[in-house]
């Protein structure tokens, strides 16, 4: 599980580049009471490396937030754990995303689609079914 400070200090930096949340404390409270995650730490110590944020309280689930350390970072974990949701996803996956974020490539892979587009935000949902890209079979 996280706490909400491991939330607000891993967004503060990155907050007001491809996202903005006005209250940190805020949005980490709320998804904490509401939300579930999926976490990835450093074995031996603890560290924190990896964590997705979504709510599955409605028809469809959202994420609200992906993140991996800096120091960790094209590794594969993202991928990972947001493979880990949609594999036991019955339902589809939406998020919102800056369409100029290197995260876009990342929910293409996974099978995400883009379904709507509000200025620079764009919604990506992936159907329960939906494959994402696979390597061509040789
Ligand atoms: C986006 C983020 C979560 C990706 O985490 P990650 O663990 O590095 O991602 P992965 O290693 O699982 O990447 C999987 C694939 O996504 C794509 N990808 C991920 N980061 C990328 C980047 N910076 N540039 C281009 N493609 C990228 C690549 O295709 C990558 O596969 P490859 O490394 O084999 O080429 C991470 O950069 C991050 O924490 N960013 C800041 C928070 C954020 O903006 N989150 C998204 C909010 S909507």
């Amino acid at each position: 599980m996280l706490s909400r400070e491991e939330i607000v200090t891993t967004l503060e930096p990155l907050n007001g580049d491809f996202f903005l949340i006005n209250d940190l404390v805020a949005y980490a409270d709320k998804v904490l009471a509401n939300g579930r995650s999926l976490v990835r730490r450093e074995p031996s110590t603890g560290t924190l490396m990896a964590y997705v944020l979504y709510y599955d309280n409605q028809p469809e689930i959202l994420i609200t937030m992906v993140w991996t350390a800096p120091d960790h970072r094209r590794r594969g974990l993202a991928r990972d754990l947001v493979a880990e949701l949609l594999a036991g996803a019955v339902k589809p996956v939406h998020l919102e995303v800056h369409h100029a974020n290197p995260a876009v490539t990342l929910y293409r892979k996974l099978g995400f689609r883009v379904v709507s587009r509000k200025g620079d935000i764009l919604t990506m949902k992936r159907e329960p079914d939906a494959s994402g890209e696979r390597p061509a079979l040789s």
